[in-house]
């Protein structure tokens, strides 16, 4: 299936649309390259040179949107371009508000008019568990009717995106020409392909498990936990790592198996928490290096615990994570960052 991959130039839409092209699809990624790197998109270019291409170009310009749908004849839309950092989105949220939302309606209006007005048939958001906020008490594992409450800007434009998607399903519901809308809330996602040929490349890097590998590997000097004070068994916060190969797997699966007509919201985590320290001490472990790190005050927006009930993605999609041992998902990371200490400039 022709497929478009908004962020494809990013660490998950890199991924995705390497499934993808293993898959046998047609791939399109586009990209403004404003985090993304060139590098990977040259890589999947030489491996796959009949079944992808690269467009250069903002999800918001309707324009260059609509003709890639209607050139490459574009079925379904995997949407990961936004900005990701919940730090960033506090200090700017218009910034946040105007890219992930204003420009993603670019993207839709270019949906909507592409094909002489009939419009794609599958959408897939890229969502994320940062529209839950701090789940109540008993919301821990977080099932997908959990209220959704953010505490970013950042989880904001992710819910308010939710929102308008299935407004526009409701829309095209009536005027008989429904669409397949799938809405992922991703928990924490991590590694990289186990072939090494994609990584995970920010800058700047605020992901705790690249950090502390930066820490491990002497790109930096050391390294930070905020909030040791947490109501946890070790004190620190914890989190739920999903591997970006199950994670890119959960989108094939919704591009395969929801039905044209249905809006689905699904978590995509694997179903287990590990604390900040549980993290740490496997980089020590998987690096074989025990780097300095320092104990700090909180952060404010911090969840304590934040993980995945996997119930309803297992039973509708099928889909469950098939690496779950957190040595065996820090080494995929590792392993690549090790390979290239400045990234994809490397
Ligand atoms: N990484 C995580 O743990 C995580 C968790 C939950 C949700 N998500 C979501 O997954 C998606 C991908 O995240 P990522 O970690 O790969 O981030 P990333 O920054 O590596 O990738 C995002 C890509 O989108 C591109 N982009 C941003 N705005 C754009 C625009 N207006 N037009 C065109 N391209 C644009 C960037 O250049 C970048 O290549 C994001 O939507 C993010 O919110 C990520």
């Amino acid at each position: 299936m022709p497929t478009l991959v908004t962020g494809g130039a990013g660490y998950i839409g890199s991924h995705a649309c390497q499934r993808l092209l293993r898959d046998g699809h047609q791939v399109i990624a586009l990209d403004n390259l404003f985090r993304g790197h060139r590098a990977p998109m040259d890589l999947l270019s030489h491996a796959y040179p009949r079944q992808f291409s690269f467009v250069h170009a903002d999800v918001g310009d309707t324009e260059a949107v609509t003709a890639a749908i209607n050139e490459h004849e574009i079925d379904t839309v995997m949407h990961f371009g936004a900005l990701a950092y919940v730090g960033e989105s506090v200090e700017d949220p218009l910034w946040y508000y105007r890219n992930n939302i204003a420009m993603g309606i670019g993207l839709l209006d270019a949906c909507d008019q592409a094909h002489d007005g009939r419009g794609i048939s599958r959408f897939i958001f890229s969502s994320s568990c940062a529209t839950y906020g701090d789940p109540p008490e008993g919301m821990i594992p977080v099932p997908e009717n959990c209220p959704q409450s953010p505490t970013s800007p950042y989880g904001y434009t992710k819910l308010h995106f939710e929102h308008i998607l299935k407004d526009y399903a409701t829309k095209r519901q009536r005027e008989d020409n429904p669409i397949a809308l799938t809405m992922l809330r991703y928990f924490n996602v991590a590694g990289s392909d186990r072939t090494g040929m994609l990584g995970e490349d920010h800058t700047p890097e605020t992901h705790l498990i690249p950090v502390g590998i930066d820490a491990a590997t002497g790109k930096r000097d050391s390294m930070s936990i905020f909030g040791t004070d947490y109501p946890t068994p070790d004190g620190t916060c914890i989190r739920d790592y999903v591997h970006v190969e199950d994670l890119v797997d959960a989108h094939a699966r919704a591009m395969e198996r929801v039905q044209i007509g249905e809006v689905q919201a699904f978590n995509v985590g694997i179903g287990k928490g590990y604390s900040v320290r549980e993290i740490l001490d496997s980089i020590k472990r998987v690096s074989g290096v025990d780097f300095a790190v320092h104990e700090t005050d909180r952060r404010a927006g911090d969840a304590i615990a934040l993980y995945n009930d996997p119930t309803k993605i297992k039973a509708t999609l099928g889909w469950d994570a098939q690496i779950t041992d957190i040595d065996e998902i820090v080494t995929t990371a590792y392993t690549w960052l090790k390979g290239h200490p400045n990234g994809y400039a490397t």
